[in-house]
């Protein structure tokens, strides 16, 4: 099987290019991994890096403007329709081009734009892993519609079958033990530690909601934070301490955050000095969470059984 047929950006605009120098740079105290931040628009400054030229990318996580006409703070949100299509293939061929074989590309997407992507992703020869669901409790109130619950989490491999996949780390308490106690998932044999399972494609539980109000997490100056716990997924499961880590639309910085203490090496790019300022400063911080302190918990809605909803984490993991 070949791997995706996706051009890498070797110029930019038909000319060849320099290296950009990052607004912002520093290292983690313990683990050494090096952080780096560009303010401007990614589909300007992608082309301009040495490791986006060479396919240098483990991971690329993606959680772009919707077209909301939201308020951030330097970026116009409110593009005609085909211009912000043309904006989404644009940054999309960027990353699927900068990856390694082994990488993956994920991108955080509403149902207004899902199906172009998935459609786009797939043309360019990207395998697609999962189409996962960030299911969470507080929508947007409506009453001539059924209220939004969801955002659409996109999971592609650039190669059909060399994707870098490490389960363990995001396994969570199966609904056999949490909720009917079956003794035969305490002997399973799939591999997988007893009582233990990979997460479904419907995300959602403790500490999964949309960031908000007085949420720990909640940083203020951004209103569309992802929680940790759902990059934490994303980064353990499809990412190896020191492989490199890129977020194109950096935000209040939680990829970084989470990439950064999970010893990832991280490249990030964000429109606004102030955002990408605040997200800085918010990865030199670190998560609010120490990472994996929810390790195998259970996700399941009704617990019928007085069963820990915190299991042991498997060895190792
Ligand atoms: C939805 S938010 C990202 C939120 C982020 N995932 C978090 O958890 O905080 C999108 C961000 O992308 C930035 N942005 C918009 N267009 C951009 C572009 N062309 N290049 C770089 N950043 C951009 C916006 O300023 C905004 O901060």
């Amino acid at each position: 099987m070949s791997s995706a047929k996706v051009r890498p950006a070797l110029e930019f605009e038909g000319q060849p290019v320099k290296a950009l120098k990052p607004t912002h740079c520093f290292t983690h105290p313990t683990s050494g991994v090096e952080a780096r931040v560009w303010v401007g628009d990614c589909r300007e400054i992608l082309p301009r890096l040495p490791e986006i030229q060479r396919s240098e990318l483990d991971l690329v996580f993606a959680d772009p403007p919707f077209n909301w006409a939201r308020a951030y703070d330097e970026w116009d949100d409110q593009m005609a329709d085909h211009e912000y299509l043309d904006f989404t293939y644009d940054w999309l061929d960027l990353c699927a081009g900068g990856l390694k074989d082994t990488g993956s590309l994920w991108v955080n997407i509403p149902d207004d734009w899902a199906a172009e992507i998935v459609v786009h992703l797939k043309q360019r020869g990207m395998t697609m892993v999962n189409w996962c669901i960030w299911h969470y409790r507080f929508g947007q109130n409506t009453k001539g519609r059924f209220i939004n619950s969801k955002v659409h989490v996109l999971y592609f491999s650039k190669h059909p079958t060399r994707r870098t996949w490490n389960p363990e780390p995001v396994l969570e308490t199966s609904d056999r033990r949490a909720i009917y106690g079956d003794p035969r998932t305490e002997s399973k044999r799939d591999g997988m530690p007893a009582g233990l399972r990979v997460p479904m494609d419907v995300w959602y539980g403790k500490f999964w909601g949309r960031v908000q109000g007085n949420n720990l997490e909640r940083r203020h100056y951004h209103d569309n934070q992802l929680p940790e716990v759902y990059l934490e997924r994303v980064i353990a499961c499809s990412s190896n301490p020191g492989d490199l880590v890129l977020d194109p639309f950096l935000g209040s910085g939680t990829t970084g955050v989470m990439a950064h203490a999970m010893g990832r090496r991280f490249i990030g790019t964000e429109f606004s000095v102030q955002n990408a300022k605040n997200a800085v400063e918010r990865m030199k911080a670190g998560p609010v969470r120490e990472i994996g302190s929810t390790r195998g918990a259970s996700t399941a809605i009704f617990e019928t059984r007085r069963v820990s909803r915190q299991a042991k984490p498997p060895k190792g993991a």
